[in-house]
């Protein structure tokens, strides 16, 4: 290692002794998201030097902050303005802070950035991507979201900010350059690829944007070669048994079997669990709008747990209270399996289980 990477590791691990971030129980990762392989890739031990802290924005249940975990990264704060996700993320990580506020709101954001501007080393988060989905084709409200992500995770100076979006989003040609105008601006440089979950471990065919920025000078490897897992995940080795009180309608029941299918968008359709589930969506347990299980002869709806299975999200994952929460939440969430794999790529962390 050279000498002044060396001594950049040393003034950061100084520089991290003043972090106000509070402190938590760290949480022993229970879910089975360690085992995807990848090609060997040479370790690089400078990641050890210290204990990297990060920030979730847009953070929904903490996807990304499950993926921070993943990497060797403490997430320290959530925010988001939705308060029945800001209240699963705080009891999905009751080491970091939950904040339910406007990340659109100017005062907000100046507070947050003098806050912890200079303390964490990550800048991670989803905005919202309604107005890009292509599920929706005329409402385009909110679409400054990712704008709003980068001039808040700018502020606040990280070594690394990652975003997750929609892949429609990298077509918007003006938007992009605004984002990397906007980095470039500040001193930061910006790579950006689409990948897919099924690609890093995730039993979910979910293509999404990832943009990285990091300051001039840093360096990283390009998204765009990052390299793909070893083996795709069936399925079959992720999803629990069905839930059996959850039988779809004898109506339903026979517009699957037909192949009836009136949606364009996999509705009235079986998973096939030796393969990967399509993107989940908010609307994943309704037969007319996403595949339904198949045990034997019978349907069944696809409940919260397997949601959560497909989006690669842990067994105890806390969802918000109301049912129909819990489903925006999950179908919102980033894989933390997917994310965590990019985080681990950037952060160039020596991947486990080759
Ligand atoms: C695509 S989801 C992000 C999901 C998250 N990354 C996860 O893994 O669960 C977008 C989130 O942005 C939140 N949101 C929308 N508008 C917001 C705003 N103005 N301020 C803060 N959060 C907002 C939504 O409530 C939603 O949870």
């Amino acid at each position: 290692m050279g000498v002044s990477k060396c001594l950049r590791g040393v003034s950061r691990c100084l520089k991290m002794s003043h972090v106000a971030a509070p402190r938590g129980p760290s949480r022993v990762i229970e879910w089975d998201v360690l085992s995807t392989r990848y090609p060997r890739m040479a370790p690089l031990p400078w990641s050890m030097l210290t204990e990297r802290t990060g920030i979730d924005l847009f953070c929904g249940l903490g996807g990304f902050s499950f993926a921070m975990q993943l990497a060797g990264v403490r997430p320290v704060l959530g925010v988001d303005s939705w308060p029945d996700a800001s209240e699963a993320y705080s009891r999905n990580f009751p080491g970091a802070k939950a904040v339910c506020a406007d990340l659109f709101d100017a005062e907000f954001q100046e507070k947050l950035a003098a806050d912890y501007e200079g303390k964490v080393d990550i800048v991670c988060g989803g905005p919202p991507c309604q107005p890009f989905s292509v599920l929706n084709r005329t409402n385009r409200v909110g679409s400054e979201g990712p704008l709003v992500f980068f001039r808040v995770a700018l502020a606040i100076r990280p070594s690394l900010i990652l975003m997750e979006e929609v892949s429609d989003v990298a077509r918007h040609a003006g938007l992009m350059d605004g984002i990397r105008q906007m980095a470039e601006e500040r001193g930061y440089s910006v790579d950006w690829a689409v990948l897919n979950a099924a690609d890093h471990g995730v039993a979910q065919a979910r293509r999404r944007l990832f943009v990285a920025a990091y300051p001039y000078g840093f360096s990283a490897p390009a998204l765009f070669d990052m390299p793909k897992a070893v083996d795709r995940v069936p399925l079959s080795r992720v999803l629990p048994p069905p839930d059996e009180s959850q039988e779809v309608t004898t109506y339903a029941a026979e517009m699957i079997r037909d192949r009836r299918s009136y949606s364009w968008h996999n509705g009235y359709n079986e998973l096939d669990e030796s393969g990967q589930a399509p993107a989940l969506t908010t609307q994943f347990n309704q037969p007319g709008c996403w595949p339904s299980r198949r045990l034997g002869a019978r349907y069944y709806h696809v409940s919260d747990a397997d949601a959560a299975a497909i989006q690669s999200l842990p067994r105890d994952v806390k969802l918000p209270e109301k049912r129909m929460a819990r489903r925006r939440a999950l179908g919102n969430a980033v894989p933390p399996k997917m994310a965590a794999a990019v985080l681990r790529y950037l952060l160039k962390r020596e991947l486990i289980g080759r």
